[in-house]
């Protein structure tokens, strides 16, 4: 039997991978410093190890990954509001400890499957983007652009690590997954921000003028692709964006939330810097060219935003909020 590990597995998507892996008969091992409680209906397979600590330990992490077939590597700081407050510490676990586990996978011999982000195409106004195209980022005085920063030097390592020691990896690049599951982080995220503001009868904020766009991939759709991905041979060595191309703005997004959970909020504009201070820089819009996913894993959203967010109003309203 192949034993997978895969880091952040106590996380929003990590958590779905660990359920995918488990259906498809693999033990599976999952770090993370988070609690279990999504992974705890996992708890009792006798496939499934949970190790509730930080792949910031190198010792651990040696430990962990002497005898194991893949890693997936999701452990990170994906708060946006983090990268203005605390940049040290996303670019010590996103990037440095990131690359500490490449380096660990490569004494192994391990195939990488590394979770990366369309942030890496920063303000490219290019839309929609493909794989190969530009990342435009800001100054490194900008605080936000160092979750960016550290994802793409990961890939950069990853391919150089094939390119001269021959270890097989596959990049994906996260389009905004949403569904069950997905928390509210501070000020991240923005559909389970204003879910809370729904279920709690509270005003809407939405961010500027509302007018910038975003994409979304319901989460059964990318852990599809991922999962993939993962065990295609001919995906290996390069690097896919997951997500659909339909842009929605904020101001539709938090319309189409009122309507389908027939909530009563009234939806408000806020200034970018009142939320985030001056660290911080909007990208108007995030679109990805999917054709890439298409074409080597037959893949396709089948999920629309609508009925993704009913089923994610129905599990916070069940779970009586965020
Ligand atoms: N959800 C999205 O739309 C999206 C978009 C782009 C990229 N991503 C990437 O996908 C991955 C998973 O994201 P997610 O949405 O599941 O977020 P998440 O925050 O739910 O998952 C990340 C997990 O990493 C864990 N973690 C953080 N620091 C750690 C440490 N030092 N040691 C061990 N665990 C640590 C957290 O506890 C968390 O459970 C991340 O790498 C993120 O950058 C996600």
């Amino acid at each position: 039997m192949k034993k997978i590990l895969v880091t952040g597995g106590a996380g929003f998507l990590g958590s779905y991978i660990c359920e995918e892996l488990l259906k498809r008969k693999y033990e599976v091992v999952a770090i993370d410093m988070a609690d279990g409680e999504k992974i705890a209906h996992l708890m009792t397979n006798k496939r499934f190890t949970f190790i509730q600590d930080s792949v910031c330990d190198t010792a651990l992490m040696k430990h962990q990954m002497k005898d194991i077939d893949m890693v997936f590597h999701l452990a990170a700081i994906a708060d946006p509001l983090k990268y203005v407050t605390n940049p040290l510490n996303v670019m010590e676990v996103d990037l440095l400890a990131a690359i500490n586990i490449f380096k660990i996978a490569a004494e192994n011999r391990i195939k990488i499957i590394f979770s990366s982000t369309s942030e890496v195409f920063g303000r490219n106004k290019n839309v929609p983007w493909n794989e190969e195209d530009d990342r435009v980022l800001g100054s490194t005085e900008i605080y936000r652009w160092c979750y960016s920063t550290s994802k793409s030097a990961c890939e950069h390592y990853l391919f150089a690590l094939h390119k001269q020691e021959k270890i097989p990896f596959v990049i994906y690049r996260f389009f905004n997954v949403y569904g069950p599951k997905l928390d509210d982080l501070g000020h991240g995220r923005v559909i389970p921000i204003f879910l809370k503001q729904f279920l709690n009868g509270e005003d809407i904020t939405v961010h500027g003028d509302g007018r910038q766009t975003r994409t979304f991939v319901y989460v059964d759709d990318a852990i599809d692709a991922v999962i993939k991905l993962a065990f295609s041979k001919k995906a290996e060595n390069q690097v896919f964006n997951i997500g659909t191309s339909r842009e929605y703005s904020m101001h539709e997004l938090a319309k189409t939330m009122k309507k389908i959970g027939n909530f009563k909020s009234k939806i408000k504009f806020v200034e970018h810097k009142k939320v985030f201070g001056k660290g911080y820089e909007d990208i108007p819009r995030r679109v990805p060219d999917v054709s890439k996913l298409k074409k080597y894993i037959n893949w396709q959203a089948r999920v629309s935003l609508e009925k993704g967010l009913k089923k994610t109003i129905e599990y916070y309203r069940n779970r009586k909020g965020i």
